[in-house]
């Protein structure tokens, strides 16, 4: 008989290799291939076990919702946890996963759900400190330590919880799997035992997941696409504010943004996070733009600042920190090609004030009006804010939800929003819109252009 046939394929990417090797051709990945056997015989039909049904009959799970308790957590789960669905919380050591699940662990619980938060991090000596600093002290809160797979499904065989959480899923093997802990097999093994175990007990899990530094989830993708929603919380460790979406989101949409900020018992919702980010705003210096972007459907105003120095590197320093590096870069340059302000020269550091991260295209102008408030020393009169997308020719391009964001800015008291020509939106009372169709129009309509600051200021200033 013939040896079934067997190829060696990645865990993470899904390419494959002819025989083993410790690293995946195709991606790049160390210790990901496991070996599969190869079936040649083509898949034959059988009589099915359920026959497909009208779309319109499927019944549909939106009744069997668990509300968390927790409204940031609910508003970005549309609703609450799914029973049998499986989420994983993805976000960078220290931001404040275990905090935020054992908050949730206890506002569950408190709601009179059997809770089961599975540690295999910390002692439950450590969770039950952080728990009495938090309030959470719930009867039907059970806490357990372990790192071992079949320990850990041993522990809801027992205690038979309605919501599990998991901190974290890089800390549990599978002594079954050779590789160490942290692995990707390890991982992808784990994370399949417990998918299968919530959609067996009809259990809502929470999966805590590490990401590296470049954002992405430690080690395997296939975790994405294992779990039902992947959330992603980020923040400034050395800031408050903490920001929760959905990435991923079967069993709902992804465009709902939680605010929450970190205090000495934990995360409490940010109710006005655009009042949050420009409370310490400071009028009148150069450099400074507050953008009215949107995230989700909810709006947010934050204070982008730039400061453009003389450099004395070869090549001067590009700093970007919650705004995004490569629109930065093309900013700079339509800068200098379009508008006639060079930084050639200058060391260009742009930042979003608070911890904020503004990465979406609508806030190119505010961008570039920073810069070039910086450059020229002129500051943006104070009770403006900025809106739109920024072409290679210089020209502005409107942006979603332009109405939301307007209002938001009206609520906050702002005067005036210098916004791309072919914006169309109700304009809000107490708002003057300045409708500019290229950057610089807009550099003139705010008086940033060189000629119009007057002699002497034709060098970086200030
Ligand atoms: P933690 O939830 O342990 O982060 P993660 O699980 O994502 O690694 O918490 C991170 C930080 O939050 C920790 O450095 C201490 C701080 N913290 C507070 O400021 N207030 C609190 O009430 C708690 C519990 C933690
Ligand atoms: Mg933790």
């Amino acid at each position: 008989m013939a040896r079934a046939r067997t190829t060696f394929r990645c865990t993470d990417c899904g390419g494959h290799a002819p025989q083993w090797v410790g690293r995946c051709p195709s991606c790049g990945a160390w210790s990901t291939l496991v070996e599969e056997v190869v079936d040649g015989a083509r898949p034959t039909a059988t009589a099915p076990l359920e026959v497909p049904v009208p779309i319109a009959e499927v019944g549909s799970d939106a009744h069997g919702v668990v509300p968390v308790g927790l409204p940031e957590l609910d508003r970005v789960l549309g609703g609450g946890l799914v029973p049998g669905s499986v989420t994983l919380l993805g976000g960078e050591p220290g931001v404040g996963k275990s905090t935020l699940l054992l908050q949730a662990a206890a506002a569950l619980a408190a709601g009179g759900r059997r809770v089961l938060y599975l540690t295999a991090e910390e002692s439950p000596e450590q969770v039950r400190r952080r728990a009495e600093r938090l309030g959470a002290l719930r009867p039907k809160l059970l806490v357990a330590a372990t790192g071992d797979l079949p320990g850990l499904l041993g522990q809801v065989d027992h205690a038979r919880p309605e919501v599990l959480v998991v901190d974290s899923i890089q800390t549990v093997h599978d002594p079954d799997v050779a590789s160490a802990p942290g692995s990707v097999a390890q991982v992808r093994q784990c994370a399949s035992a417990l998918v299968e175990v919530a959609r067996d007990r009809a259990m809502a899990t929470v999966l805590v997941g590490h990401v590296t530094k470049d954002g992405s989830l430690a080690g395997p993708r296939v975790l994405e696409h294992l779990v039902d929603t992947v959330l992603s919380f980020e923040g400034d460790r050395h800031h408050a504010l903490r920001l929760l979406r959905a990435v991923k989101h079967r069993h709902g949409s992804t465009a709902e943004l939680g605010v929450l900020e970190m205090g000495a018992e934990g995360l409490v919702p940010v109710d006005d996070p655009s009042g949050l980010f420009l409370a310490d705003r400071q009028p009148g210096v150069s450099g400074s733009v507050v953008v009215a972007t949107v995230e989700g459907h909810r709006p947010l105003l934050v204070e982008l600042q730039a400061l453009a120095a003389p450099s004395t590197l070869p090549a001067p320093r590009r700093s970007a920190e919650g705004v995004d590096g490569g629109r930065l870069g093309m900013v700079l340059a339509v800068l200098g090609v379009r508008a006639g302000i060079a930084v050639a020269g200058l060391d260009v550091y742009a930042l979003a004030v608070g911890g904020a991260r503004v990465v979406e295209p609508g806030a190119d102008l505010g961008l570039a009006l920073a810069v070039a408030s910086s450059a020229t020393g002129v500051p943006v009169a104070a009770g403006t804010v900025a809106l739109g997308e920024i072409g290679l020719g210089g020209e502005l391009r409107q942006v979603v939800q332009a109405e939301v964001r307007l209002r938001e800015a009206a609520r906050l008291g702002f005067e005036r929003a210098v916004v791309p020509a072919t914006t169309v939106a109700p304009v809000p009372a107490g708002l003057e819109l300045v409708r500019v169709a290229s950057l610089v129009e807009a550099i003139e309509a705010l008086g940033l252009d060189l000629e119009a600051s007057g002699p002497g200021r034709s060098g970086p200033v200030r």
